[in-house]
């Protein structure tokens, strides 16, 4: 398949709207006149991601949404605030089997005629169950995630561990290595009140998410990554889309780092932005678990890189433009 010469990430649900953002260069938003035009409706934020990816090439295009955010209503509706039509989504990522990130795919099948090719690792569908420390359980959470009940819907689950090419320019990492130390499993608390865990070959284990992907998005000699909820580590994350792609530059990182849960240690926040400024990390847009101290803190240590993402941005990338932007580190993919 041909790589893209274009491409636009929007952000269709992520935690936060703020209207009050200003449109930049190569990024627009929903803004204040959108908020406030009675002949509009405003798009409205919700725990969870869901980003549209439009690649274009000579007189084609290609639409894939990685992740659906926590609900269909909230997805459908953002989508039609924006004006994107879902009717038109030729393929769907989905970064792992927790519900704020696969949580509008029923609502989204639903709403379209066509069947639609969805990715995702076959152990997101492995039960999952949240335990309180009360002991109190939650049973099977994501009762609702079968590949039965998807595919009577329509959608046409492609199971996969290993990388997937699914359009042009446009790779799910699948299984992502996690080598680097600051963001082993060991390291990492989900929450200090409830632990997460996962039903597999008859026993209930601590879930560490090993169904967590990326997406890596080729343009030029660089990629975007996009990330949910980083389970396997963002460093991690963009060093294996390097590799399987041979990128030579990271022009952008968008989603969610996994720095906002309590219990985090401020050390790993350090070490992942010091990771982002050695990887040289050209525009960077943490948002959802990355939670504001984290991203304040990027803001702070990444300037030209940092910007924020809400619910509506769209970023623009152009590879005439990349390429005529040497690699110059932070903040080089948004300079023309
Ligand atoms: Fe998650
Ligand atoms: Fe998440």
């Amino acid at each position: 398949m041909q790589d893209p010469t274009k491409v636009t990430v929007t952000s269709i649900t992520e935690n936060y709207v703020d209207m009050l953002l200003a449109d930049e260069e190569h990024i627009s938003r929903a803004g204040l006149f959108h908020h406030f035009d009675p002949k509009r409706t405003p798009p409205i934020g919700e725990n969870g991601i869901a980003l549209l990816v439009e690649v274009e090439w000579g007189r084609y295009s290609y639409r894939a949404l990685f992740d659906t955010g926590m609900t269909g209503k909230v997805l459908l509706h953002n989508a039609a605030a924006l004006g994107v039509d879902l009717g038109q989504l030729d393929h769907v990522v989905v970064s792992h089997g927790h519900p704020d990130h696969y949580g509008g795919l029923v609502g989204l099948l639903e709403s379209r005629e066509a069947s639609l090719p969805l990715s995702i690792h076959p152990e997101a569908f492995l039960p999952r169950y949240l335990r309180l420390a009360s002991g109190e359980v939650a049973p099977f959470y994501n009762s609702d995630l079968t590949r039965e009940h998807l595919e009577r819907l329509g959608g046409r689950v492609v199971g996969h561990r290993e990388p997937l090419e699914v359009g042009p320019g446009l790779i799910a990492t699948g299984e992502i290595p996690r080598n680097v130390a600051f963001e082993q499993p060991s390291r990492r608390i989900d929450t200090p009140n409830a632990l997460i865990q996962v039903a597999h070959d008859g026993c209930v284990h601590a879930d560490v998410v090993p169904d967590d992907q990326a997406m890596a998005i080729k343009l030029g000699d660089g990629i975007i990554v996009l990330v949910g909820c980083s389970h396997a580590g963002v460093v991690n994350s963009i060093r294996h889309a390097l590799e399987i792609t041979g990128a030579q530059r990271v022009l952008g990182v968008f989603g969610g780092f996994h720095l906002g849960f309590p219990g985090v240690p401020q050390e790993r926040t350090t070490a992942t932005i010091e990771a982002l400024r050695e990887l040289e990390v050209e525009m960077l847009c943490p948002m959802h678990c990355t939670g504001m101290q984290a991203m304040m803190e990027m803001r702070r240590q990444l300037p030209d890189a940092f910007v924020m993402n809400c619910t509506g941005t769209r970023v623009h990338f152009d590879a005439a433009r990349i390429e005529l932007s040497a690699k110059n580190g932070p903040g080089g993919a948004r300079r023309s």
